[in-house]
């Protein structure tokens, strides 16, 4: 059978990894790779798929940036003629990008076959892209892989029929699982080197912020700049600057004030993994790293109201400070004075997902 998958943006590339291997396992799939490019640095996109062990892209659509609505267009026209040509008997999409919707959407209106990896996760908050991008690729998809429990109440509540449903643990695991020994082969005497900062194993805070939510408003950039600062007062901060938040921070009145915030390039897949390994502390707005410090057992704040991962919050190592720097403050804290809340890693969490996966297409066919 022929599957082609879409990704393009950097969390997508995790993602895609561990079930193209799974696939590439079994005998007569034949794989496509399709790029979006909707991220597109070097250091967004291609050393991801270096370190990751991905093929080239066997097609970059090359949409680029754009609104909202000029990507997620753009993604459809380009990728409408590729589908037109290939006619895959399955295509595969991961996550919530926007490169996760507009795939979806194509491939229902030419009835090809659509299968989401990491479906039904579910913020309650309509002001995200990402949980727009996921209430619609949901609705639309055919087989809707879940990385937990709550992922198939959420679908079963929308009424997504059961049997499309399977619950197969978090690919992003297996990536990690696959990876870690590599990453942690990176500190070297002990300590880690990167971009010309060294730091000592628990001596530092990692910090990455790009939602629009917090990076878009000034106001709220500044206050959240002022807090780390200030947390940066006990230990050093080292803070990985998405491009986003760089456009952002240059329109933005912010002071440091102390040395040891340092904001740094985005770092690669098996830097930022060797580097949240040995963090006393990881503070973020993503997704993802929600997740990763979960299955580390490093203490997470999310600088968000609301998370579409809680089994992060309920067993894992996350805790949501919302949007407010006080509360972000005193965590940090409690945190580095090492009250630190008990935790474990979720069911199927394990590193098998990707199999998990490649079995039920599989078997399907
Ligand atoms: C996207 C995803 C978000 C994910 C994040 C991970 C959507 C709606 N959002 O957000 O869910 O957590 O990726 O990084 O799909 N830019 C560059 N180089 C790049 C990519 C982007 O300079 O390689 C700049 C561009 O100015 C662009 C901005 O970053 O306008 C935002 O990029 P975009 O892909 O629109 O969204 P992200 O904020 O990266």
């Amino acid at each position: 059978m022929s599957i082609l998958h879409v990704v393009g943006a950097r969390p997508n590339f995790m993602k895609v990894a561990p079930v193209m291997a799974a696939l590439a396992r079994h005998s007569g799939v034949q794989q496509t790779l399709v790029h979006t490019g909707q991220h597109y640095d070097t250091n967004m996109s291609d050393i991801f798929f270096q370190q990751l062990g991905l093929p080239e892209p066997d097609i970059n659509l090359e949409v680029g940036s754009g609104s909202h609505a000029v990507q997620t267009a753009q993604i459809m026209l380009r990728l409408e003629e590729v589908l037109l040509t290939q006619r895959p008997g399955l295509v595969l999409v991961y996550g919530d990008v926007n490169s996760t919707v507009a795939a979806a959407l194509v491939c229902a209106k030419l009835l090809i076959p659509v299968g989401h990896v990491e479906a039904g996760l579910r913020s309650f908050d309509r002001t995200m892209p990402e949980e727009i991008n996921r209430r619609l690729t949901d609705q639309i998809a055919d087989l809707l892989f879940t990385p937990s429990e709550d992922g198939n109440a959420n679908l079963a509540r929308e009424g997504i029929p059961a049997e499309k449903v399977h619950l197969v643990g978090n690919v992003m695991i297996d990536t990690l699982v696959q990876l870690l020994p590599v990453a942690l082969a990176r500190w070297q005497d002990g300590r880690f080197t990167v971009q010309g900062l060294t730091v000592d194993p628990g001596r530092y805070i990692l910090t990455t912020l790009h939602r629009p939510s917090n990076v878009d408003d000034p106001t709220m950039l500044e206050q959240i700049m002022a807090a780390l600062s200030d947390i940066g007062q006990q230990l050093p901060v080292i803070f990985p600057i998405h491009p986003r938040t760089r456009q952002r921070l240059q329109n933005t009145q912010y002071a440091i004030r102390n040395t040891q915030l340092y904001l740094v390039e985005p770092l690669s897949y098996l830097d930022f993994l060797a580097l949240q390994r040995h963090a006393a502390l990881v503070i973020t707005d993503s997704g993802g790293i929600q997740e990763e410090t979960t299955y580390l057992g490093v203490p997470c704040l999310t600088v968000r109201e609301n998370t579409e991962r809680p089994v992060t919050v309920t067993l894992g190592t996350n805790q949501l400070v919302g949007r407010d720097m006080g509360r972000l403050r005193q965590a940090a804290n409690r945190i580095l004075n090492g009250q630190v809340q008990p935790h474990q890693i979720p069911p199927l969490w394990d590193g098998r997902a990707g199999e998990r996966i490649a079995e039920t297409i599989v078997s399907r066919c």
